[in-house]
C-alpha cells in the first residue's frame, strides 16, 4: 500500500482472505492450529499484518513505550486506544482487532469495564483484553453475557510494574498454580483467549493443556496455542536491549511484508519459538 493509492486498505480486494473471527478462533483451538497475532497500532502495519496472514491484530496498550515514548503503559488513556483501534480496524480487512483495555479503563467495576469496552468495540475492536487473575472473573462474564469477547492476560501484567516491581518472568514456584488456578476462573467466566507473558515455558504447556479456549503467549515458550510479538519489535525497531523471546524478521526478508509473513510461517510450523526464546520454571 502507498499513500494516496486508489486501493486504500478497506477496498481490498474480498478475495484476498477469509476473515478471521471468532468461529475460526474456536475451530483453530479445537484443531490445535498454530495461531498468530502481532501488536499493531495503525492502518499501514495493519494492511501488510492481514496480507501477510496474521490471524489477530492486538492494539496493545504497549503503544505508550512503543509510539508514545513513555517508561510504561500507565499513561495510555482509552481516547489513545480508541483512536489506534479505529486506525486498525479499518484496515483489517481479514484479521481480528483485539484492543488493549487500558489502566483505570476497567479495574473500578464492571459496570465501568461494559461501558469503556463498548467504546472500543463502537471503534472497531471485535474483542477486548484486560490484565488481570480471578479478581477480574465478574467482570469478565459481565462483558461476554453482555456481547464483549474477551481475551484475559495473566502472567506478566505491565499494568501492575509497580506491584510486581519490574518485567519479570512470572508463575515460577507456587505462584505458577496460582495462575492456573486463575486461568481456569477466568476461562470459566467466559473468556475466549488467555494470552499469558513472560511465564516458564513448561508452566505454558501445563496452562495450554489445561484450558479449552487458546493460549497465546509471548515469551512463554512454544507449546501454546498461537504466539503474540509486538511488531516494532519483529521489524528491529525497537531500540535499546532486545527481550529474549524477540526475533528480527527484517534481518531476513526483503521488505515489511515478506517479514510478517515469515513471523507467520515460523509460527505455524513451530520454528519460532525455539529453545533459546523460553525461560526455564
Ligand atoms: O500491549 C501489548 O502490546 C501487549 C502484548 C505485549 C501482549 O499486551
Amino acid at each position: 500500500m502507498t499513500a494516496y493509492a486508489s486501493n486504500a486498505p478497506n477496498e481490498k480486494p474480498e478475495s484476498v482472505r477469509k476473515p478471521f473471527g471468532i468461529r475460526q478462533l474456536r475451530a483453530a483451538r479445537a484443531k490445535a492450529e498454530r495461531l498468530t497475532m502481532l501488536t499493531c497500532y495503525d492502518a499501514s502495519f495493519a494492511a501488510a499484518s492481514c496480507a501477510a496472514g496474521v490471524d489477530m491484530l492486538l492494539v496493545g496498550d504497549s503503544l505508550g513505550m512503543v509510539v508514545q515514548g513513555h517508561t510504561s503503559t500507565l499513561p495510555v488513556g482509552l481516547e489513545d486506544i480508541r483512536y489506534h483501534t479505529a486506525c486498525v480496524a479499518r484496515a483489517a480487512t481479514s484479521c481480528m482487532v483485539i484492543a488493549d483495555m487500558p489502566f483505570a479503563s476497567y479495574q473500578a467495576s464492571a459496570e465501568q469495564a461494559f461501558q469503556n469496552a463498548a467504546l472500543l468495540l463502537q471503534a472497531g475492536a471485535h474483542m477486548v483484553k484486560l490484565e488481570g487473575g480471578a479478581w477480574l472473573a465478574p467482570t469478565v462474564e459481565f462483558l461476554t453475557q453482555r456481547g464483549i469477547p474477551v481475551c484475559a492476560h495473566l502472567g506478566l501484567t505491565p499494568q501492575s510494574v509497580n506491584t510486581l516491581g519490574g518485567y519479570t518472568v512470572q508463575g515460577r514456584g507456587a505462584s505458577g498454580q496460582a495462575l492456573l488456578d486463575d486461568a481456569k476462573l477466568l476461562e470459566q467466566a467466559g473468556a475466549e483467549i488467555v494470552l499469558v507473558e513472560l511465564i516458564p515455558s513448561p508452566l505454558a504447556t501445563q496452562l495450554t493443556a489445561l484450558l479449552s479456549v487458546p493460549t497465546i503467549g509471548i515469551g512463554a515458550g512454544p507449546n501454546v496455542t498461537g504466539q503474540v510479538l509486538v511488531i516494532y519489535d519483529i521489524l528491529n525497531l525497537t531500540p535499546g536491549r532486545k527481550a529474549r523471546f524477540v526475533k528480527n524478521y527484517l534481518a531476513q526478508a526483503n521488505d515489511i511484508e515478506a517479514a510478517i509473513a515469515l513471523f507467520v510461517s515460523e509460527v505455524k510450523s513451530g520454528v519460532y519459538p525455539g529453545p533459546e526464546h523460553g525461560f526455564e520454571s
